[in-house]
Parts: structure tokens; sequence; C-alpha cells
């Protein structure tokens, strides 16, 4: 099979590139490098059956090539991370939502069909307080919204600009809404949460939450989360549908700070630090987010191989082999 990977060179994308080349297919790989590093990619750069184009996905000349080329194509290029998302909120919905039509057009144009599989995000779920996210819940977005959330506007518009081509000139496109993904080559400098406490706590210093601590959220680690997105993608019953991707099991930010203490045996303390000061602007959080996943076990079957711990330990251990990383 040829597989393109949009944002290939990313901590997700990575993650499916070692899964097709492992299985003995051709990947192509065009990434911007903006959050994704070459090092994510170091060990296939000179594979014949692996291709990378550093190249912004909304300008790139070889797109309409290398679509036609492809039988799968995942899109996960895109602005991530609260950090940039509150630096470059006009960026965030330019690229996102650009980056996503023109992908989905170049598909519609090159005379065939390869199967979509489009990464949108638990955050369109927005400020909802339910206990579990249903894909079919009405979503909610708040008047004069705040920068945070262009995130979740722009991932919404390419969700609707992808069923709308599922519908409308039969492109087979999945559409995964992808819950707190963790593992090795996922980086703290852009706001995420579980490399900077394995780094804070590996080094001795305070793990930094931020707010009250009390917020919480449901972990997948990333190995199981590209296998059950080649699954979904693999599946004809996915066209055209939404699906959540994640684990069931949810845990404050305190308790996750604990548990990483726990588990590396470190001395650090927790300083809690506010929204304003560790964004640099007001924030609001969301107390807490779950996914239903009645859906994805509807469509495919799935037995996570990691736990939080089994995933915690991994991610320690690589820490202390490595200096400064994350
Ligand atoms: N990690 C998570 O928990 C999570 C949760 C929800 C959704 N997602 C989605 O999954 C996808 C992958 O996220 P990730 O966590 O691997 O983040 P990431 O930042 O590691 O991956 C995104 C990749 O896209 C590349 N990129 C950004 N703009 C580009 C452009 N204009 N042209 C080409 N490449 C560009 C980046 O360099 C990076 O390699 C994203 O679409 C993200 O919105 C991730």
């Amino acid at each position: 099979m040829h597989v393109l990977i949009t944002g290939g060179a990313g901590f997700i994308g990575s993650h499916l590139v070692d899964l097709h080349l492992d299985r003995g297919d051709k990947v192509h790989v065009v990434d911007d490098l903006s959050t994704g590093s070459r090092d994510n990619l170091a060990a296939h750069l000179d594979r014949p059956d692996f291709r990378f184009s550093e190249a912004d996905i909304v300008t790139w000349s070889g797109l309409q090539e290398a679509v036609g080329w492809a039988d799968r194509v995942y899109h996960l290029a895109a602005v991530v991370g609260v950090f940039r998302v509150l630096e470059r909120p006009i960026s965030v919905m330019a690229t996102n939502i650009a980056g996503c039509e023109r992908l989905l057009r170049a598909v519609n144009d090159c005379g065939w069909r390869p199967q979509v599989l489009l990464a949108s995000s638990s955050e369109v779920y927005g400020p909802r307080t339910d206990d579990y996210l249903r894909e079919d819940m009405d979503l909610i977005i708040q008047p004069e919204a705040p920068p945070r959330w262009n995130y979740a506007i722009s991932k919404l518009a390419d969700e609707a600009f992808a069923l709308s081509y599922a519908r409308t000139k039969e492109i087979p496109v999945t559409v995964v809404r992808l819950f707190n993904t963790v593992g090795p080559r996922q980086t703290g400098r852009y706001g995420m949460v579980v490399p900077r406490f394995v780094r804070q706590a590996v080094d001795g210093e305070p793990l930094t939450v931020f707010g009250d601590g009390t917020q919480s959220r449901a972990f997948t680690d990333v190995r199981d989360t590209v296998v059950m997105l080649d699954q979904l993608a693999e599946q004809s019953t996915t066209d055209g549908v939404i699906v959540n991707v994640g684990s069931g099991h949810e845990l404050s930010m305190n308790d996750l700070a604990l548990r990483v203490i726990e588990r590396t045996g470190s001395k650090s303390q927790v300083e809690r630090i506010p929204y304003e000061v560790a964004y640099g602007q007001e924030y609001v959080d969301i107390p807490h987010r779950c996914p239903d996943l009645t859906r994805l076990h509807q469509l495919i079957e799935h037995r996570p191989r990691w736990t939080l711990d089994t995933t915690l330990d991994d991610l320690i251990a690589r820490a202390r082999h490595s200096e400064g990383a994350s």
C-alpha cells in the first residue's frame, strides 16, 4: 500500500510512519517541521520505501502528485499545542482550514479515491461538561470566543469540509476526534502535560500544574492510537463517519503529577501555577473530558496494549537516557 502522511514528522504522524513501514508499505511524509522534527524520522530517511518532503501543506507544489500516488492519506498537519494556539490565533485558523480544504480538493481532483483519515480533536466538544462526550452531541461555541477556541473552530471547519466532500463527492473520509494522546516523541514545548511532568520529575524539579489541578483528562498511548487509526481507515463502513478515539480512564492533573512522582521515585514537589501566569493571558480550562467510546467499539476491536502506568514507566526510562529532551 502507498501511504501519504501530512504532519508525519510530528508526534502521532511519526508513529504512523513506523507502523506502515514495519508492515512493508511505502510511505511519503510531508511536513514543514514547525512542531515536528527530522529526528522523529531519522531511522527511515535513507530507506527506498520512504520519502520525506519538507513543505507547507498550504503551498506544497507536490500535493496533487502525492495524493494521486496514495492508497491512503492521513491528514495530521496542523498548528497544535495550547502555547502555539494562543500565540498564533490567526495561523491556526488559516493553516488548519486551508490545509485541509486543499488536501480534500486534491483528493477530489486526483481521478480516484484514496482512503482519507482526518485528525480532528476532542477540543471540538468545547466547554461541554457531560460525563462522556458523544459524537452526535450538539456542540457549543461561545460568543466572542477567546483565542483558545480558534483551534476547535478550525477543526470543526475541517470536519464540515470532510463530511461535505464525503457526501457530495463520495470521498471515503473518516474523521477521528482524538482525545489526549501521549507517548514517546511528544514534546512538552507547546503545552503538553505528560512530557513536562516526566521531564520535571526526572530532573528533580517541581511539577508545574496549571490552574488548581482538579481538571481531568483521559490519556491513550500513541502506539495504541495509531493501531486504531489504521483499523478505522481500513474499514469502508467508516466513510463519512466521525469517531472518538481515546480511552475511558480519566484522572486529574493533581493525580497525574503524584503518579509521575511516585513512578519516578522523585523528590519533586507539585507547584500550582495560575493559568494567567502559565499562558500569559486569561484562560478558561475545561473541568474534565472523557470520550464515549461506544461508536469506536462498534467499528473496531482493539485491546489497548498500554496502560497509563506502563506508558509513564517507558517515558521515564527514556527521559533518564536523554538530556534536556521534551
Ligand atoms: N496529540 C494529541 O493528543 C492530539 C489530540 C487531538 C488532536 N490531535 C491532532 O493530531 C494531529 C497530530 O498532532 P500531534 O500531537 O502529532 O502534533 P505535532 O505537532 O507533533 O504534529 C503536527 C505536525 O504537523 C506539522 N505541520 C504543522 N503545520 C504544517 C503545515 N502547514 N504544513 C506541513 N506540516 C505542518 C508539524 O510540523 C508537526 O510535525 C494534529 O492534527 C492534531 O490536531 C492530536
